[in-house]
């Protein structure tokens, strides 16, 4: 058998140590299918001292971890360690720059300066490998840049971020409020102790920026994306869009304009933009993205000649994520070492941000308003001069403290810039206790 491919490894927390097990459990089946062994030579993390459950003594242990990619013994680094910048960055471009081969888990990391670094591994001939950075263990990039490969994709969307799942399926099956589940969560360790990247949908939207731009064969453009979070929904909400034969999911899209888009001129057609968005919508009951529950991934991608393609799994854990972590080694060890964005960086398109009030589609608004006389008629006199046309409105009987009432309106099909330009003229009206909550609905 051929000469083991040599890893370092930085970050034995929960992916680390994930990988050190998955290595030592499977190790023989990965040679066999790797056509050579993967071997650990050496590791970091901050703590030496900290018992990890697994025997670190065979493996050469370096306090600074920027000096696993000067070590002559090593082939990959591996970076699971976390953050967009600082040391996980540091180690990147000094492992890429001394012409090793890097995987990493690390979404941040690639939104943020993936085009930086795959420009550096195609000058260095070095392998970057980052499936493990979307979707945990759910194969979503191979399936994009291989499985895929021969399709123009229109359209990738889905769920990226298991903290808020959990959370709206969970407010979805017992008809409690976001506050409460949040902190059941973070008490379970579903959430973070500072849960703002996952609930305000920056964490979704760092996996949306990557798996668009494997898509799209475009360049990285993570500030143009628009990112809205699901720390405003209510079980209100959720209730209203049960009866409407819909749940909430905080879903990533990304689509080029021509879709289910106007022209940037008004008129349907292509123009060579890209939408890229990360928001809670409506999904339909029948959706296979509805039957998504708990802290599960899954991402569809539409491609024109194989149609839509559904990929879903584990978005997080040590096993998962250790799965495509050693997946990525395995490709490296049978020595592909191409494009990391499928693309060399010099030939990927740039394309410009959409504007989202082109899109087309319905919308769910949820309006808290003054319990009092003519307050719908303002409502849906705004809609009409905005051109909005209402499918329906639900006045909640009850007035909720302080003498609000919930009010929920559906549109009927049409561009997003006309609910805005509803929502614009009532603004500041006394009528409206907070701004409205708008919501698109996926279909
Ligand atoms: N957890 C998941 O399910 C999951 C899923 C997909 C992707 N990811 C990504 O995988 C990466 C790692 O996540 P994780 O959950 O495994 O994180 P984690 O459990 O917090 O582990 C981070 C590791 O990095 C080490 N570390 C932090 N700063 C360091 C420094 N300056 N020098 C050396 N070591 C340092 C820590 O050392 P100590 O142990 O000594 O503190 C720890 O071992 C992140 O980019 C994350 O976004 C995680």
């Amino acid at each position: 058998m051929a000469d083991p491919l040599r890893i370092a490894l930085a970050g034995l927390g929960t992916v680390g140590g994930g990988v050190i097990r998955l290595i030592e459990s499977n190790g023989a089946l990965i040679a066999r299918r790797a056509g050579r062994p993967l071997e650990i030579v050496a590791v970091c993390a901050r703590d030496r001292a900290k018992d990890r459950g697994v025997d670190l003594s065979r493996y050469a242990w370096e306090d600074d971890m920027t000096l696993l990619a000067e070590r002559p013994d090593v082939d990959v680094v591996v970076e699971l360690v976390g953050g967009a910048d600082g040391p996980a960055l540091a180690l990147a471009r000094r492992a890429l720059g001394a012409g090793k081969g890097l995987v990493t888990a690390n979404k941040a990391m690639i939104a943020h300066h993936g085009m930086e670094l795959a420009e550096l591994a195609e000058a260095e001939g070095a392998p970057l490998k980052f499936e493990a950075a979307v979707a945990g263990g759910v194969p979503v990039i191979k399936g994009l840049r291989e499985g895929a490969a021969a399709n123009v994709i229109s359209r990738i969307y889905g769920i990226l971020n298991g903290t808020c799942n959990y959370i709206l399926s969970t407010m979805e099956r017992t008809g409690r409020d976001f506050a409460d589940v949040l902190a059941e969560a973070q008490a379970l360790g579903y959430a973070e102790a500072d849960p703002s990247f996952d609930i305000e949908g920056i964490d979704a939207a760092h996996k949306l920026a990557i798996l668009a731009a494997i898509a799209f064969g475009s360049r990285l453009d993570f500030g143009a994306m628009h990112i809205a979070g699901i720390s405003r929904i209510r079980a209100a909400d959720i209730a209203q869009a049960a009866a409407l034969g819909y749940v909430i999911r905080l879903i990533g899209i990304a689509e080029t304009e021509g879709g289910e888009t106007e022209g940037a001129d008004g008129e349907a057609g292509g123009t060579g933009r890209l939408h890229q968005r990360v928001q809670p919508c409506l999904v339909p009951r029948a959706h296979p993205l509805a039957a998504v529950d708990g802290a599960t991934n899954a991402v569809v991608a539409e491609g024109n000649f194989v149609g839509r393609l559904l990929f879903q799994g584990a978005g997080a854990g040590d096993g998962p994520t250790a799965s495509a972590v050693v997946a990525d080694l395995i490709d490296i060890a049978r020595g592909d070492t191409g494009a990391p964005f499928s693309v060399p960086v010099a030939q990927l398109d740039t394309l410009d941000p959409a504007d989202p009030g082109h899109r087309l589609g319905r919308a769910y608004m949820r309006l808290t308003v003054a319990d009092r006389p003519g307050v719908l008629a303002e409502i849906t006199a705004a809609m009409r001069d905005a051109g909005v046309s209402i499918e329906s409105l639900i006045q909640q009987g009850r007035p909720e403290e302080g003498g609000e009432v919930l009010v929920a309106i559906v549109t009927h099909g049409g561009p997003e810039r006309h609910v805005a330009a509803a929502l614009k003229l009532l603004e500041g009206s006394a009528s409206l206790a907070e701004p409205p909550l708008v919501m698109p609905l996926l279909g």
